[in-house]
Parts: structure tokens; C-alpha cells; sequence
């Protein structure tokens, strides 16, 4: 039985690619703050978060690099660690998909379900998309592309296990609908039930034998457990799920939010649901899929070059600055675009002008007109209600917002705290105060006032800024203890006077925005270039769906003309052409009789994959691919611009 106090979240496992952007820190960001937010409350938290380390992919580019898969990731998973420590993320489990314990308990997993008849061995006939490492039926395509990424998919057939899903889908209809929180944001719960529950699911293949790189199926060597079902089995297999100490699987599961980019929401919310329901075990409370951060309208990708590193803005501006800029501009569920000048501009208003300048106009002014000693508060007046009435009211405000995971909102209330004190300061004008000495009592309680509305505020922006919140603490001359605890936020009168503040650089410097950009530009590319441990080129860090242009000029291209062609005897939509590519000639089957007749094709030229392994289609050889540009159901087959002799190369 979950713990009522426990509280288990966490982030999906990345991959591990070199280099991660600000778009892939964004997961990682919010559930910490939230993890952050929930400890200073004081329930018991689990924040889980690690990395998703096998498949074809990862295979594929260790063999390029002449590494085993484990040298490959071992590194990377290294610098991936290092990132969130730069980034402090309070991580309580580090998961690696490679890790002993996981493999184990992946198998059990698998030989479980496979007891229980919930995993049958078949054939698998569909089409894959390389990068998303999936599988799907072809009314699932996107014009014949992945509906995830949009990138071109293969046709494959290879025998494999199967795991029932289709078998779950009433079950997941029914938990969606009676759970309304189950899957948030709405948005994603519609598609969900539209796009992929109510037309029925189909089983899926939970296996693969064409590459190595996975855990085994414990009664079939031959077969690696496909990525999906090892990855997401993570979230219980951390928690010593079906292991000889299953105590923090008792305590903390089911999750109260697994927290994932919108792309991967159909992963959670449809296959980890069935696999749980297929063990008997209870579902996750709820999946969050947040949007993404594109930059110009863009996803973020090395292999797009418009990629802003971490690790640049950490070193510019400081953690907390990219922490708050992330969390505060866009509005969690949805897309938002990052640019540098928005995160300037952010920077400028809230951190320098609203945050920065409220921090050292108070210390400053405790310092001149009391010796930098935080002053007795004595005489209540005008404003005072005004101000103690919105510090008192903004915990629960934020409270409310950060239960939707509003995190924007309630960066928002914290802010308009934060607004309201300074006003105050222009309200009881301490300067004029200062002029005259019957109003010394009264200067005290505004600068008591002040101290303590800041100190409300360090608090409050704990769970999202630390380093910021320990800045305004080292300057007000506090320690962590009764007055930073979640309940010391419901009196307006903790802070004991007596304490001696120290005035400090500002924690935030006004920026030239033109000027900041440039600097930023120039050590983003220095990063890049130290990366990729060439000069002068943008980014070149080969992201896996990218191919080299070595792995280019493997494919041989060439002009052919078509001198026969005819319908191939067995199949409606194929052609059997022969085909002259300079001296040589070839037979090559094509699937385009539902566009051209044989008789208008003879004599055209045409562009053939000349070194493809050959094959039969429906029993007649084909010892090549003519290409053609297809849409939809629209297709036209390529040729030249001008004439060329068959046999040409194509470069
Ligand atoms: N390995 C899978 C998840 C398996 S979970 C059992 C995966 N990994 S990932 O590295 O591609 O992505 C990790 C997280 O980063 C995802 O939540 C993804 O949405 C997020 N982001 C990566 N780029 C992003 C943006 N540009 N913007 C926001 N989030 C993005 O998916």
C-alpha cells in the first residue's frame, strides 16, 4: 500500500545522444522544481530520472565509431550526469536501462507476461521508423511517414513476440474515462482516445532479431526485448520491482506523475498502462505531456544547427536565471519558442529590476538607516494590510497553480508578491522616513516589513531558484530553520529582528540585450566547436537519423533506360521492367502500375539504386530500385532535367 506521504515522479530516460540542448533540459527542470516543491511541504519524495540505452540506434552509432555499445554510453551517460549536476537537479534515482538489476528484472517482466499468455510469438509484417524506434501499421502513417517525427519509415518483416495490447483496450478506455486526471493535458487525453484507443489497438511487437544491443528474452536467444518495454519497465524496476527488497515499490508506487514531452505521451499512456494492467499492478496517477521548446518555430536539434546549449546560459547567467526563465515563459502543457532575446528581456524585467532591485534596495536601505540591522517592527500604518494580505494569501495561490503544474502561473503570483514590495517601498517612501526622527518607529516597521516580505519570497522561489533563495538568505542574514520552513510562510512576522544583513553584489546585473546576445552566440559556437572538435563548421555532431556522406556514397545512383516493360504476373500493383544502364542490363519490379501503363514507360530514363541486394517479389527477381517522389497517393518517378546516357552516375 503507497505511503500517503510518498511522492513518486519522475522524467523520462533520454537518450543517450552527446550534448544535450535546452529544449531536452526542460523535463528535467520541472520535475525537479516540483520534487523541490513537494519536499519543502514535507511529503517523501522519489524523483527518478536516467537514461534509455539500448536499441538499433545506439548500435548503429558505436559501430560507426568503432566503440562496443556500453564504451559508447558509459561516456555519455557520464556527461549527461554532468549536466545535472551543473544544473543541481536533485535527482534521488539515476536508472540506466544497463544496469544489472533493471536487466533482471526486465526478463522477469517479460517471462511473466509470457506465463500468462499475454506474450505469443508471430510475424511481424509493418513499418519502422529507425529514430522513434517503432513499429507501426500503415494506417497509423502519416502520409506515409512516422506520425511521431514525420521522418520516412521502413517496410519490414521479421518473427517476433507479441504482446496482447489489443486485448487491453476496452480496460484503458474505461480507466481514461473514469480518471480524468489520468492523462493531462486534456488536449492529449482526446487525441489518445481519438486518434489511437477508440479505432482499436493492435498487438505489438515487443521483440526484435536483427540487432543485439537489448536485453534477452529469457527463453529465446535470439531475440532482444524491444526498447519500449525495457524503457518504460524502469519506473518499477528502480523501485526493486519483482526483486528480493521490493519496500520502496510498496512505498512509492504507483507514480503520482510521470512527466514526459508530448511526443512520447502515446508510449505512456497507452503500452506502459497495458503492460502494468497485463501484471496486475496499478497505473500510474497521472502522465503529463508538456510541450516543446522550439526555437524559431523549430524543435531544437543539433543536427539543425539552431541548437542553444545549457551549458552557455549556465556559465553567462547562472543556473537559477535559466531555471526560471524555462518555467516562467512558457506555459507548461504547450509548444513555446525560445529565443535569446525573450530570455534577456526575462532576465532584465524580473531577475534584475523586479527580484534583484527589491533585494538590494532593502538591504541597502537597513544598512543606512539601521546600521544594516533588521529593525523591531513598531508602528503599524497605511499599506502595511495591503502588503501582509497578499504575502499571507500568495503560498496558497501557488499551491493551486502548482497542483495543475502551472508552473508559470505560479512563478506569476510569486512575482506579483514580489511587485506588491516594491510598491510598498514607493508607498511609505523609507527615505523620507529617514528625514525625521518622531518617524523612526515607522521607518522600522517598513523596514521590518520589507525584510520579512522577502523573506517570504526566498522561500517561496526555493523549489525553483535555491541558489538565489541561499543568495537572499546570506543577504537578509538568515540560516536555513523556522523561518524557511513551508509553515513559517502562513505568519507575517517570523523573521526575527536583530539579524545583521550583508549587502552583496546584485544577484542579477542589468543586461544590454544586443550585447549579451553576442556574447552568448560566440560561446555557444566556442562549445559547439570544442564538441565537435572542428572549427569553422556549425555543428556536425552527426545526430543518428542523419547519414554521413561516406554512408552517402555507399548508395550507387545511376541513369537507366527503360527498354521493356510489363505487368508482373502475380501482383496488380507491380511492374517488371528491363532496364539497360549502360552496357549492362537488369530486371527491376517496381511497385507503380497504379500510375503508369507499361507501354507510356519505354524509352524513358530513370534513376535506379543500382547496388541494392536483389530480391524476389512475388517470385520475379528485382536487382534494383527505380526511385520516385512520392505523396499521398500521388507518384511520379524521377528522370533528368537534360539527356543523359543510361549508366550515368547520379552524385
Ligand atoms: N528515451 C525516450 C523516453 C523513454 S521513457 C521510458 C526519449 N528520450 S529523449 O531523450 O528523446 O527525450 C527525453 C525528454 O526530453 C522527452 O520528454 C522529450 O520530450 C524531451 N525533449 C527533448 N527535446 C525537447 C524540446 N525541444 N522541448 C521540450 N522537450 C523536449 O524520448
Amino acid at each position: 500500500m503507497k505511503d500517503k506521504n510518498s511522492f513518486y515522479i519522475t522524467t523520462p530516460l533520454y537518450y543517450p545522444s552527446a550534448n544535450l540542448t535546452i529544449g531536452h533540459t526542460y523535463t528535467t527542470v520541472a520535475v525537479d522544481a516540483l520534487a523541490r516543491y513537494k519536499r519543502l511541504q514535507g511529503l517523501d519524495v522519489k524523483f527518478l530520472t536516467g537514461t534509455d540505452e539500448h536499441g538499433q540506434k545506439i548500435e548503429k552509432v558505436a559501430n560507426e565509431r568503432g566503440i562496443s555499445p556500453k564504451e559508447y554510453v558509459d561516456k555519455i551517460v557520464g556527461e549527461i550526469k554532468e549536466l545535472w549536476k551543473t544544473m543541481d537537479i536533485s535527482y534521488d534515482i539515476f536508472i540506466r536501462t544497463t544496469d544489472d538489476y533493471h536487466e533482471k528484472t526486465v526478463q522477469k517482466i517479460f517471462q511473466k507476461l509470457y506465463d500468462k499468455g499475454d506474450i505469443y510469438k508471430g510475424v511481424y509484417e509493418g513499418y519502422y521508423c529507425t529514430p522513434c524506434e517503432s513499429f507501426f501499421t500503415e494506417n497509423q502513417l502519416n502520409e506515409g511517414n512516422c506520425p511521431d517525427c514525420n521522418r520516412p519509415v521502413e517496410k519490414q518483416k521479421e518473427e517476433t513476440y507479441f504482446f496482447k495490447l489489443s486485448k487491453y483496450t476496452d480496460k484503458l478506455i474505461k480507466h481514461i474515462e473514469e480518471n480524468p486526471d489520468f492523462i493531462q493535458p486534456e488536449s492529449r487525453k482526446n487525441e489518445m482516445l481519438n486518434n489511437f484507443l477508440k479505432p482499436g489497438l493492435d498487438d505489438l511487437s515487443v521483440t526484435r532479431s536483427s540487432f543485439d544491443w537489448g536485453i534477452k528474452v529469457p527463453f529465446d536467444d535470439e531475440h532482444v526485448i524491444y526498447v519500449w518495454t525495457d524503457a518504460l519497465s524502469n519506473y518499477i524496476t528502480a523501485l526493486g520491482y519483482l526483486s528480493d527488497d521490493d519496500s520502496d515499490y510498496k512505498k512509492y508506487w504507483p507514480a503520482d506523475i510521470h512527466f514526459v514531452g508530448k511526443e512520447i505521451v502515446r508510449f505512456h499512456t497507452i503500452i506502459w498502462p497495458a503492460l502494468l494492467l497485463a501484471l496486475g499492478e496499478e497505473l500510474p496517477k497521472q502522465v503529463f505531456g508538456h510541450g516543446w521548446i522550439l526555437f524559431d518555430n523549430d524543435r531544437m536539434s543539433k543536427s539543425k544547427g539552431n541548437v542553444v546549449y545549457p551549458e552557455s546560459i549556465i556559465e553567462l547567467y547562472g543556473v537559477d536565471a535559466l531555471k526560471y526563465f524555462l518555467l516562467r515563459e512558457f506555459t507548461f502543457g504547450q509548444d513555446g519558442s525560445f529565443t535569446k532575446e525573450k530570455f534577456m528581456n526575462r532576465l532584465n524585467s524580473d531577475l534584475a529590476n523586479d527580484l534583484g532591485n527589491l533585494v538590494s534596495r532593502t538591504v541597502a536601505m537597513i544598512g543606512k538607516y539601521n546600521g544594516g540591522i533588521i529593525p523591531q517592527a513598531k508602528k503599524t500604518g497605511e499599506f502595511d494590510d495591503k502588503l501582509k494580505n497578499i504575502a499571507i494569501s500568495t503560498p496558497s495561490l501557488v499551491d493551486g497553480h502548482m497542483d495543475d503544474l502551472k508552473y508559470s502561473s505560479a512563478l506569476e503570483e510569486i512575482w506579483k508578491l514580489i511587485g506588491r514590495t516594491n510598491k510598498y517601498i514607493d508607498e511609505t517612501t523609507p527615505w523620507i522616513l529617514a528625514k525625521y526622527d518622531d518617524k523612526k518607529d515607522r521607518l522600522d516597521t517598513v523596514l521590518y516589513n520589507l525584510a520579512e516580505s522577502i523573506r517570504i519570497i526566498s522561500v517561496l522561489i526555493r523549489p525553483f531558484m535555491e541558489n538565489t533563495s541561499n543568495e537572499i538568505w546570506k543577504q537578509l542574514g538568515i540560516d536555513s530553520g523556522d523561518y524557511t520552513t513551508w509553515e513559517s510562510l502562513s505568519n507575517f512576522a517570523s523573521l526575527e529582528s536583530g539579524l545583521k544583513v550583508r549587502k552583496e553584489a546584485p544577484m542579477f546585473p542589468r543586461l544590454e540585450v544586443e550585447k549579451e546576445i553576442e556574447k552568448l552566440d560566440k560561446l555557444n559556437k566556442k562549445l559547439i566547436e570544442e564538441r565537435t572538435g572542428k572549427k569553422g563548421e556549425e555543428e556536425i555532431e552527426v545526430e543518428e537519423n542523419y547519414i554521413s556522406i561516406d554512408e552517402f556514397d555507399k548508395v550507387d545512383l545511376k541513369i537507366a533506360e527503360i527498354v521493356k516493360a510489363e505487368k508482373h504476373p502475380d501482383a496488380d500493383k507491380l511492374l517488371v521492367f528491363k532496364l539497360r544502364v549502360g552496357e549492362e542490363e537488369r530486371q527491376i519490379v517496381s511497385g507503380i502500375a497504379e500510375v503508369y501503363s507499361p507501354e507510356e514507360l519505354i524509352g524513358k530514363k530513370v534513376v535506379i539504386v543500382a547496388n541494392l541486394k536483389p530480391i524476389k517479389l512475388r517470385g520475379v527477381k528485382s536487382e534494383g530500385m527505380i526511385l520516385s517522389a512520392e505523396k499521398g497517393k500521388a507518384i511520379s518517378l524521377l528522370t533528368t532535367l537534360d539527356e543523359i546516357e543510361s549508366g550515368a552516375k547520379v552524385l
